[in-house]
């Protein structure tokens, strides 16, 4: 059965994350005259990330259309799509490439000319645009990898805040992200766990599913 196309509000379904902790933390350090120590200060303040603005990240986007398109529709096979992903997601990795604890040739360098408010610009506006995704005709969501579709969705829209779309993503990029999680050379909490019970054969199947998957970045204007 065909399913029709499933338009996908911008930056996800979520609502925005509540204020963190952190920031509360940070405010009563101050008002108790504490210095902040290094090991404080290098943790990432959330309450200090400065507010993106979409209409300068749209202007910052033209270091990345070679590869990422100006929309976030990807441009070679080795980038993932990045429009309508979660802006929270988005800043975390650039933030993670910025600060090597997640690497790669091009990105590593590409991050490390950003400052915070060019992480927040250009994360509002990839965030902004909107997604369509369709599975392939005669494919039931039924099939869907099921230890995946919790947080990714059984069409690739992410279903949590801190987890990327997967939605026609190329089935290479995907293949490398599910090995660099199971080698250790990018890690994560539960993706880690989880790309380490993967066989080379399993990740060619959900690669295989996740690509398959129609996937439309509309620009905003
Ligand atoms: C020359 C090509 C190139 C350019 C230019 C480039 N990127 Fe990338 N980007 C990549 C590749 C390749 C990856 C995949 C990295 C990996 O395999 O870990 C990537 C990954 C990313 C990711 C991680 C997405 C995910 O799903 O995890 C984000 C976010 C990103 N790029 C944002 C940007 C932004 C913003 C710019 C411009 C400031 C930019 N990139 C410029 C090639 C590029
Ligand atoms: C409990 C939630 C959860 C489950 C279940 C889960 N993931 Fe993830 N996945 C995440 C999160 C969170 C991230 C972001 C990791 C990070 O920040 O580096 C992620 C990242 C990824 C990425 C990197 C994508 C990119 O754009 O860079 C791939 C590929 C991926 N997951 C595939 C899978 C597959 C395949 C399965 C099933 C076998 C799966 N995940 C199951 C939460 C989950």
């Amino acid at each position: 059965m065909v399913r029709p196309d499933r338009p996908v509000a911008p930056g996800g379904v979520f609502p925005a994350r509540p204020p963190s902790r952190t920031g509360a933390l940070a405010a009563l350090a101050l008002l108790a005259g504490l210095t902040f120590v290094t090991g404080l200060a290098g943790a990432p303040a959330r309450a200090e990330v400065p507010e993106g603005n979409a209409e300068a990240g749209k202007t910052r986007a033209g270091a990345c259309r070679t590869c990422h398109g100006i929309d976030g529709f990807a441009r070679i096979p080795i980038a993932p799509h990045i429009g309508g992903e979660n802006a929270a997601y988005i800043s975390h990795q650039l933030t993670a490439f910025r600060d090597g604890s997640r690497s790669h040739e091009i990105m590593s360098v590409v991050a490390a000319g950003l400052d915070d408010q060019a992480i927040a610009d250009l994360a509002a506006w990839y965030s902004g645009q909107s997604i369509t995704v369709a599975l392939p005709a005669g494919v039931a969501a039924e099939g869907a990898p099921e230890d995946c579709v919790a947080c990714h969705g059984a069409d690739g829209v992410a279903l949590i805040e801190d987890a990327p779309h997967l939605a026609g993503e190329n089935a290479i990029y995907i293949d490398t992200q599910l090995k660099a999680f199971r080698s250790g050379k990018r890690s994560h909490p539960i993706m880690s766990e989880i790309a380490a019970g993967l066989s080379d054969a399993d990740i060619r199947a959900v690669a295989e599913w996740y690509a398959a998957i129609g996937f439309k970045v509309t620009a905003a204007p």
